[in-house]
C-alpha cells in the first residue's frame, strides 16, 4: 500500500495550515492544548501519516520522513508561538487589571478630632485649674457607702430613688461596705468624700487642714433615657472647703466658670432652690439657651449647695470649723448649651456627620 493512499505529501501542508489556523483560534491555554492533541497527539492528524511510513521503500521513507519531520517542526513552532502569545496576553490583562494611576491624588490619612464631650472636659479642667482647683478622678464602680451613705443618703432614704442605678454582681467587703453590692456611680459626688478623706488624712495631726479645692470629672450612670438624659453621662464635681467658704462663693465661682466656658458675660443663669441630702441649702443651676432650636428654653446644668455638716463630718472634719460648697454639673448639658444641640443622644450615636462639625 503506497503512502499516497493514506495521507499524501500534499495533505501534510494542509495539516500544517489547519494546525496554524486552529492554534491561532485557541483563545486560552486549555483550548490550545486540545488543539495540539488533535495534530500531534497519538491519534492526531499526523499519526496516520507516520504509521504509513513503515511500509515504504528506503528511498521513499527518506523523503517522506523529511516532509513529516518538517511538518512536525512547523506545527510545533506554531504551537510555541501561540503559547507565547497567550502568555503575553495574560500578562497584559493582569497588568491592566493591577494598573496604578500614579497621577491620582493620594487618599491621605483620616484626621481624627476630639469628641465634643472631650472638648468640654478639657475646657472645664483648664478653667478650674486656672483658679487653683486640683484635678482628681476616681472609680466608676463605686461602693454604696461612698455613692450614698457617706453623702448623708442612708439606706431606705427616699432620696435614693432619685438616682436609680446599675448594680454590679460583687459585694463591698470593706468595713463601711456592710456586704452591700457595688454599683455604677450615679454621680461624681462620691469623689468629694474620697478626695476629702485622703486630704484630711495627709494633714492628720497638723493644727489646721488647708482648704480642699478640687474638681473631678468622669462618667456616671443612671437608669435614664430621653433627649436630655442618657444612661451613661458625664459630670464634673466641684468641692471647695475651708474655714470661710460660703454659698456666696459658690455663686461667684460658678458664674465666673459659666462666663468663661460660654465665652459670654450675658448669660441667663438661675439658682433655683432644691434638695439634696448632702447639701443644705441646695440649689439647682439652670441656664437658658441663647441660640439654636431651644432658644429661650431653660436647661438644668447642675446640682449644688453648701456641704451638709454630716458630710463634712464624714470627710473627717469638724463642721463647726470647716464649711464650703459643692456642685455637680452635667457635661452633656454644658456641651448642648454651648453648641445649641437639642438632643443629647447625638453625642453617643457615633455619626461622623455630627461629630465632624466639632473637629
Ligand atoms: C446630682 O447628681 C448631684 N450629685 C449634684 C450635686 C453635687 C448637688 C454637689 C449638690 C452638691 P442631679 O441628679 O441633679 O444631681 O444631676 C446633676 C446634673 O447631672 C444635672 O443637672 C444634669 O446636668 C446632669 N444629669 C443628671 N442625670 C443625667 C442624665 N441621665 N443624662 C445626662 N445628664 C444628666
Amino acid at each position: 500500500m503506497g503512502m499516497q493512499d493514506r495521507v499524501g505529501m500534499k495533505d501534510l501542508d494542509a495539516i500544517v495550515g489547519r494546525a496554524a489556523a486552529e492554534f491561532a483560534a485557541a483563545a486560552d491555554p486549555a483550548a490550545l492544548e486540545n488543539a495540539k492533541a488533535r495534530f500531534l497527539g497519538k491519534s492526531g492528524a499526523l499519526s496516520a501519516f507516520r504509521a504509513s511510513l513503515g511500509s515504504l521503500s528506503i528511498e521513499e521513507k527518506k523523503s517522506a520522513g523529511k516532509s513529516y519531520n518538517s511538518a512536525v517542526e512547523k506545527i510545533e513552532a506554531a504551537l510555541e508561538a501561540r503559547r507565547a502569545e497567550l502568555a503575553l496576553a495574560k500578562m497584559d490583562a493582569r497588568l491592566a487589571e493591577e494598573a496604578l494611576d500614579v497621577t491620582l491624588p493620594g487618599r491621605g490619612r483620616g484626621r481624627g478630632g476630639l469628641h465634643p464631650i472631650s472638648r468640654s472636659w478639657r475646657r472645664i479642667e483648664e478653667i478650674f485649674a486656672s483658679i487653683g482647683f486640683e484635678i482628681a478622678d476616681g472609680p466608676e464602680i463605686e461602693t454604696d457607702w461612698y455613692n450614698f451613705t457617706a453623702l448623708n443618703n442612708p439606706e431606705n432614704h427616699p432620696a435614693r430613688s432619685m438616682q436609680d442605678t446599675f448594680y454590679v454582681d460583687l459585694k463591698d467587703e470593706s468595713r463601711e461596705g456592710a456586704g452591700l453590692p457595688l454599683l455604677l456611680r450615679t454621680h461624681t459626688s462620691p469623689m468629694q468624700v474620697r478626695y476629702a478623706r485622703a486630704w484630711v488624712e495627709r494633714f492628720r495631726g497638723a493644727p489646721k487642714v488647708p482648704p480642699i479645692k478640687v474638681i473631678a470629672t468622669g462618667r456616671t450612670y443612671r437608669v435614664d433615657s430621653d433627649a436630655t438624659h442618657s444612661p451613661m453621662f458625664h459630670q464634673v464635681e466641684g468641692l471647695w472647703i475651708g474655714e470661710d467658704v460660703s454659698f456666696a462663693d459658690l455663686k461667684g465661682v460658678y458664674t465666673d466658670f459659666l462666663q468663661r466656658f460660654f465665652e459670654s458675660e450675658e448669660l441667663e443663669v438661675r439658682f433655683r432652690p432644691s434638695y439634696f441630702p448632702f447639701t443644705e441649702p441646695s440649689a439647682e443651676i439652670d441656664l437658658q439657651f441663647g441660640s439654636g432650636p431651644l432658644k429661650g428654653h431653660w436647661l438644668e446644668l447642675s446640682g449644688a449647695g453648701q456641704v451638709h455638716p454630716q458630710v463634712v463630718r464624714n470627710f473627717g472634719l469638724d463642721p463647726e470649723r470647716y464649711m464650703g460648697f459643692a456642685f455637680g454639673s452635667g457635661l452633656e448639658r454644658l456641651t448642648m448649651l454651648r453648641y445649641g444641640i437639642d438632643d443629647l443622644r447625638l453625642f453617643f450615636d457615633g455619626d461622623l456627620r455630627f461629630l465632624r462639625q466639632f473637629s
